[in-house]
């Protein structure tokens, strides 16, 4: 399948149309975002680790029962994905408090939230992704009652597969975000899964092995990916195809 014209780009990703109406090609660029697009840096290899890590996880995600646009693998940094109408709002959870959660309400970095913290934001940069709830989905038509309960219990869902993988290589799945799509009467994971969207330490060091090294400029953020990606055995070689 070949991507035909662009659709749409975004920070770090493009998306292009294909002859399959039902189809996309996504793009994984090495552009490297923060602060909603205030930072931005191309990091040499970044697409590739991202596109392959991405289709490494999509597919775990599905195997344990949770579905997701993925297709397969066309290249280095493309992957072929059903076209979704996408829910604009990103599905957080946190194991471990940071990030803007601790700005928020003043808890200490590094508590672990028992039980794990869900929180919904509006996919808008300009005016910097705010908090939402329940109520401001439903009530503004973003997505139907039904819709918000799938997407809160999907995303339990992937914080337990993806706990339980992360610390069986041992690392901590300290927070990620996820974002879910219409596929006629489906609602289909979308968007990706990389440590572009989430953030991982390692379990006893604690080292960052996410984007937070390239937001806090702590450098070797690919390195850092390329790591994660080597401890859970993700092909970032074999030519794809072969
Ligand atoms: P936060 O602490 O900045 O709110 O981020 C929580 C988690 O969600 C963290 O793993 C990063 C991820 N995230 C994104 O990937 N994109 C976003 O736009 C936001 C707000 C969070």
């Amino acid at each position: 399948m070949k991507r035909t014209r662009p659709l749409y780009s975004g920070k770090a990703k493009s998306v292009f149309l294909t002859d399959d109406p039902k189809r996309l090609v996504m793009e994984f660029r090495d552009d490297t975002s923060a602060f909603d697009g205030e930072k931005i840096e191309k990091l040499d290899r970044k697409g590739t680790v991202n596109n392959r890590f991405n289709a490494f996880i999509l597919d775990k995600l599905e195997s344990a029962g949770v579905a997701t646009h993925f297709e397969r693998l066309l290249s280095n940094a493309e992957s072929l994905v059903k076209r979704l109408e996408m829910i604009p709002v990103e599905c957080v959870i946190r194991n471990i408090a940071t990030g803007s959660l601790c700005k928020r309400y003043g808890i200490d970095d590094g508590l672990e939230l028992d039980p794990p913290t869900f929180e919904f934001f509006l996919k808008d940069d300009a005016r910097h992704d705010p908090l939402i709830n329940d109520y401001h989905i439903q009530s503004f038509g973003w997505a139907s009652p039904t819709e918000v309960e799938a997407m809160k219990s999907t995303t339990f869902r992937v914080n337990d597969v993806l706990g339980r993988l992360f610390r069986s290589k041992g690392m901590i799945l300290v927070d990620f975000k996820v974002e879910f799509g219409r596929f006629g009467d489906q609602l289909l994971l979308g968007d990706e899964f990389t440590p572009d969207g989430c953030r991982l330490w390692d379990v006893e060091t604690r080292k960052k092995l996410d984007k937070d090294r390239f937001r806090h400029g702590l450098g070797g953020v690919v390195e850092a990916y390329e790591e994660v990606a080597s401890r859970l055995g993700v092909d970032l070689e074999t030519p794809i195809g072969s």
